[in-house]
């Protein structure tokens, strides 16, 4: 295959705290390198953009260093194998690996995440709902959270690749699903598309009366995929033992400083906290990928993707999911599937 001789990347301007914008982005271009015995040179796809690139990039995340300007930013993508020094990986196989944000990358297996198999469902799906935030779900409800029939599972940040396939998975055991998510758009997407029992749309005035009165029986369990300011709202909901499985906190990452929230209630209830980290799970991904694609493809586990196009707009993309203005994964498509 001919490549092209230059590799537009996205790298980091300036590192700053607060909410990311325009100005701490710049693009940028580089030779495509050089492969060392053992490397393997990969063609962007997909881009993967989820909110723990926020944190990554300030080197707060696990396994990543802050980055200094003119890096190329932290991430993983949906590539394509298109020369290699290693027998294990050959011209033409898929892969998700941390690629960064770039056309091109030389990569060692110490940064593939898995293998596609394109069989499974379309190519994308590999960074959403047959990915990393699919595995989260499961984690969260296979392994922490596990409902039992009639239970009443509350899920924040509804909408999205984490929250979306909680709701359906624990509907699928058997619980009764409430969403919670910002906007009238976003709820039908949770109620129409994924089919979650109810969806509160916690920007409209009266939503937690709408929440109280969706839950008559108190909750059992709660997906938290937010943090502070909702978490010590539901808590006055909460069934005696419910679960809380803490996912993510989108409000922190910019500073690295948590809000605080007071426990007391937590004991009252005696409520038990989980905190959840999708990598305990990467040994039962070819568990829940097996389960998950046979789901998706009788249309039992629906997703949404959020899709841009052209790795130039790669940065307002990710500055729409800082704002929480993402409906469902967000993906950039930087090249073709084919080729
Ligand atoms: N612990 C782990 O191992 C792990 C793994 C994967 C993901 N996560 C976490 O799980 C959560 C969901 O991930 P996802 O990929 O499915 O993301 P996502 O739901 O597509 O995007 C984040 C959503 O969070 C909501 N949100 C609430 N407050 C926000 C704020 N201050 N800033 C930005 N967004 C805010 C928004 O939805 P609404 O408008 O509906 O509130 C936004 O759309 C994230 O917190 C993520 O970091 C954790």
């Amino acid at each position: 295959m001919n490549l092209p001789n230059r590799n537009t990347q996205v790298q980091l301007r300036r590192q700053r705290d607060g909410l990311p914008d325009a100005a701490d982005f710049q693009m940028g271009d580089a030779t495509i390198p050089d492969l060392a015995e053992g490397e393997i040179l990969v063609r962007s796809i997909y881009l993967s953009l989820d909110p723990y690139i926020r944190k990554a990039v300030r080197g707060d995340h696990p396994g990543h260093v802050a980055l200094k300007p003119g890096d190329v930013i932290y991430g993983r993508s949906v590539c394509r194998v298109v020369r290699s020094r290693h027998a294990d990986y050959k011209q033409g196989d898929f892969l998700v690996a941390e690629t960064g944000w770039q056309h091109y990358a030389a990569i060692s297996p110490k940064k593939i995440v898995q293998r596609i198999d394109p069989a499974l469902g379309p190519l994308s799906t590999a960074i959403g709902v047959l990915g990393m935030p699919g595995l989260t779900a499961w984690g969260s409800v296979a392994h922490l959270a596990t409902p039992t029939v009639g239970d009443t599972y509350v899920v924040s940040a509804a909408a999205g690749p984490v929250g979306g396939t909680v709701g359906q998975l624990a509907k699928l055991a058997g619980a009764r699903v409430i969403g919670i998510a910002g906007g009238k758009e976003k709820c039908e997407v949770v109620t129409r598309g994924y089919g979650f029992d109810v969806c509160i749309d916690y920007k409209k005035e009266g939503w937690e009366a709408a929440l109280q009165a969706a839950c008559p029986n108190g909750i059992d369990i709660y997906h938290d995929n937010v943090g502070t300011p909702l978490l010590s709202v539901l808590v006055k909901y909460f069934n005696l033992y419910a679960k809380v499985v803490m996912c993510g906190r989108p409000g922190d990452y910019h500073s690295g400083e948590f809000q605080g929230i007071s426990l007391g209630p937590f004991i009252g209830k005696r409520a038990q906290m989980k905190g959840l980290v999708v990598y305990d799970y990467e040994k039962d991904m070819p568990r829940y990928l097996r389960v998950a694609s046979t789901l998706v493809r009788e249309g039992k586990l629906r997703f949404k993707e959020d899709h841009a196009d052209g790795i130039e707009n790669t940065p307002a993309h990710f500055l729409k999911l800082m704002r929480g203005e993402n409906i469902g994964k967000c993906i950039v498509a930087v090249g073709p599937e084919k080729g």
